[in-house]
């Protein structure tokens, strides 16, 4: 096997920086996003094969503003500017860059003046996505025009003889329909690249990695049923079979029938020893009386590092330490560590996020690739879609679903309502629709008639919402007859709930989860 090309992406600060990566893998090439300033030595350990320069915030002609390393244009690979990369490659290679005359934002009408490998196939006129205040004035010596809209009359650029290539558009939004076969056409007609990143060949790659690296060494990883966690323990597993053992710590604060269900899948489709540790009553014992959200997330994240402690000091000659780390994790921590990153809102402690003193040389399989990658690896590794597709659900579990102090009692109240959330929603079809959904128990307690007598009881909401990331999100337009069923059945159903509210509450300000 030949050595993985990359396509190496200089990230300028777009927002749009992450879906150029996500376009080019689409494409089954593979890319990585990098820091504008990344030293060249890194760059050239990653094999790269061709260079895409992404937007920024910036103005090229504003002092320290980002720049182009020299090693872009030595390396003689083929270059693709987009929107401030387009701009930067100008500035640096002799052209002039101006304000526009006024800034131009959202749809606009490309014409295409002249054929090039780069629109092979494509209409002559096509819409494309525009978001800049800068533009090209004068383009530098040797680059002809490609194509041009009203308010740029250079909108493509290209070098004469080089494949050096500067696009004013953003091509990696889908409001640039053809966005994705401009970007197609970079990769295979001008760079000539092969497709040949596939989840086959990621597990081909990531097996003999890890066989390398653990050589006749044992490894351990904390499971928690989600998809990160199990399908980084399935590559491992691939790689080293029992000398992988996983460990399932159930807090007791999982849903109704879930440990089991989770354990027996994870048992059927992993090659690998897996250990179930039952923490239930310490987990509980840490809760008792505690009701702040941030304090109750802080126990359990502690209470779960002590479990997966004492379990991994008995398998001592474990010295490799598996985690689900995905690569917007990656990008979001490199972005805080230069203060760039977007403000959190909550600590989400991941089940698994253990202290640095634990004296584990780490297996991170996944940290190059996006959710979507993961799933798709996932089903690669014969993983059934029941786990792979599960909804995202909190390390904390169910604790942070039950505001105020979490008991035996809240804890069954919550699961009896929760299941039947979930077994409504499936059998309406909606599953696969909804990022999310879910009950919460309040700690409110309201009024009604149970027969004759006055009753006294909890308030449950319901949480159904839409989203592509968990970042933002609105509530689910959920059918009125599916409310109806969902509410009466719970009212009827599950003794010490009276009264069902649902959320009409997106995010922001809200946030999915209550607490
Ligand atoms: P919020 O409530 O912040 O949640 O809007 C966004 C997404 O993250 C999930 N979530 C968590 N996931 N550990 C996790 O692994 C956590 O502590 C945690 N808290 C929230 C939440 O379910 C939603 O999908």
């Amino acid at each position: 096997m030949g050595r993985r090309e990359t396509v190496i992406i200089l990230d300028y600060g777009s927002q749009y920086a992450q879906l150029i990566a996500r376009r080019v893998r689409e494409c089954r090439v593979y890319s990585e996003l990098l820091p504008w300033d990344t030293p060249g030595e890194e760059i050239t350990k990653l094999n790269p094969k061709a260079f895409i320069l992404s937007g920024g915030p910036a103005s090229v002609y504003e002092e320290d503003a980002p720049s182009l390393p020299p090693y872009v244009i030595e390396s003689n690979l083929p270059v693709l500017g987009i929107c401030y990369g387009m701009q930067l490659l100008a500035h640096h290679l002799g052209g002039r860059v101006a304000p526009a005359g006024r800034r131009e934002y959202g749809p606009a009408r490309l014409r295409v003046l002249q054929p090039d490998p780069l629109f092979e196939g494509l209409p002559e006129t096509m819409q494309v996505w525009m978001s800049h205040s800068d533009r090209v004035e004068e383009m530098p010596p040797d680059f002809i025009t490609l194509a041009c809209t009203d308010n740029s009359p250079c909108a493509v650029m290209v070098h004469r003889t080089r494949p050096i290539y500067g696009i004013q558009f953003h091509p990696e939004v889908v409001h640039t329909p053809y966005g994705r076969n401009i970007i197609a056409n970079f990769l295979f007609k001008v760079c000539g690249l092969d497709a040949t990143w596939t989840p086959g060949s990621f597990i081909e790659e990531s097996v003999a990695r890890i066989r390398n690296q653990v050589g006749d060494g044992k490894a351990i990883a904390a499971l928690s049923g989600g998809v990160d966690s199990s399908v980084a323990a399935a590559i491992v597993g691939k790689a080293i079979g029992k000398r992988l053992t996983c460990i399932f710590v159930d807090h007791g604060l999982l849903r109704e029938g879930e440990s089991s269900r989770v354990l027996s899948l994870l048992r059927k489709h992993l090659d690998a020893q897996i250990v179930l540790v039952e923490a239930k009553e310490r987990f509980l014992r840490k809760l008792r009386g505690v009701t702040d959200p941030e304090e109750k997330r802080r126990i359990i994240g502690e209470e779960f590092i002590r479990v997966f402690e004492e379990e991994a000091s008995q398998l001592k000659d474990a010295k490799f330490l598996v985690q689900g780390t995905i690569y917007p994790d990656v990008i979001e921590s490199r972005a805080s560590a230069t203060g760039k990153a977007a403000a959190r809102i909550k600590t989400h402690h991941n089940v698994g996020g253990l202290p640095a003193d634990m004296r584990f040389e780490l297996i991170e399989p996944l940290r190059y690739l996006f959710k979507d990658e993961v799933r798709e690896v996932g089903l690669a590794l014969g993983l059934p879609e029941e786990l792979i597709y599960r909804q995202p659900f909190p390390g904390p579990g169910l604790a942070v679903r039950i505001l105020g102090e979490v008991t035996e009692e809240r804890l069954r109240i919550l699961r009896a309502a929760d299941a039947i959330v979930t077994e409504e929603v499936e059998r309406a079809g909606l599953a696969k629709e909804l990022w999310q959904y879910f009950a919460i128990l309040t700690p409110i307690r309201s009024v009604g008639v149970r027969g004759d007598a006055r009753a006294y009881d909890y308030v449950v909401a319901i949480r159904a919402v839409l989203s592509t990331d968990g970042m933002t999100a609105d509530w689910a337009r959920l059918p009125y007859e599916l409310l109806a069923r969902i509410s009466g059945r719970i009212v009827n159903e599950v003794p010490g709930v009276g009264r069902v509210v649902y959320d009409i509450t997106p995010k922001p300000p809200a946030t999915i989860e209550w607490e």
